[in-house]
């Protein structure tokens, strides 16, 4: 058992929405614990209790936290630097302490999970469970159709050949890439090797997680339901090997 905590609390913690928004949810009747409407102040226990929202259990992990940064170039993917450099820890809550999911090169920008779920975070890393990443590659020149295929077959890097990715361009110079596989600079690696070295890159999008709207260097709690279709993301498809 842990300490019965304030109901707003708990929820917002899971990023179920802000207190604010909670607390309104509770006034309005919509939130349940163990079957009873819930009123402002109630506590309730998250490992026990069974807490609905509109009549849907909301799956409570208490522990468990999962931060969507917006990563900006020249922050380092490790918990420290040894030379001083901003690192991605420095642009989330420091408690409880959290991980990053797989890492960006310190030039790269965008989507970054980072959460203390190490079983989850193991899913969402190993090649074996496919999890699309989506970047756009801002390049040089201007790839044509023969470059594009080449990337959706499979490029020859010194590491062995990639698996078949998706990719399309935005614009002239924006190489849309959809790979599933965490090789090293992978994304620079596959358009350097057909012929448009990148001069930008950004990830848009980790399996179903996506958000247009988060500024650089922002980071947000992942909603409950995000989290579910992550969940659903790397336990619905086991891996191959
Ligand atoms: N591919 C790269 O080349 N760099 C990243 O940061 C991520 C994917």
């Amino acid at each position: 058992m842990t300490e019965p905590e304030r109901l707003q609390k708990i929820l917002a913690r899971v990023g179920v929405a802000s207190r604010r928004v909670v607390e309104d949810m509770i006034a309005d009747g919509r939130v349940r614990v163990n079957g009873e409407v819930a009123e402002l102040g109630n506590r309730a226990d998250a490992e026990t209790d069974a807490i609905e929202i509109d009549g849907a259990l909301v799956g409570v992990r208490p522990d468990t936290v999962w931060y969507l940064l917006n990563k900006p170039k020249g922050v380092v993917t490790t918990a420290s630097d040894p030379h001083g450099r901003p690192v991605v820890l420095d642009l989330v809550p420091p408690e409880p302490r959290v991980f990053p999911v797989g890492r960006l090169d310190m030039d790269t920008e965008g989507l970054l999970l980072l959460t203390n779920d190490g079983e989850v975070t193991h899913r969402l890393t190993h090649p074996s469970y496919g999890v699309e990443k989506e970047y756009l590659a801002h390049v040089d020149g201007r790839p044509s159709r023969g470059a594009l295929r080449s990337l959706r077959e499979g490029v020859e890097l010194d590491d062995g050949l990639t698996a078949p990715a998706k990719a399309s361009t935005v614009g002239d110079d924006v190489i849309r890439l959809v790979i599933h596989e965490g090789r090293n600079r992978q994304v620079r690696r596959m358009c350097e090797a057909v012929g448009h070295p990148v001069v930008r890159l950004v990830r848009v999008r980790i399996g179903p997680i996506a958000d247009r709207s988060l500024e650089p260097g922002a980071c947000r709690q992942l909603t409950v339901d995000e989290v579910r279709t992550l969940e659903r993301a790397v336990v619905e498809r086991p891996p191959r090997s």
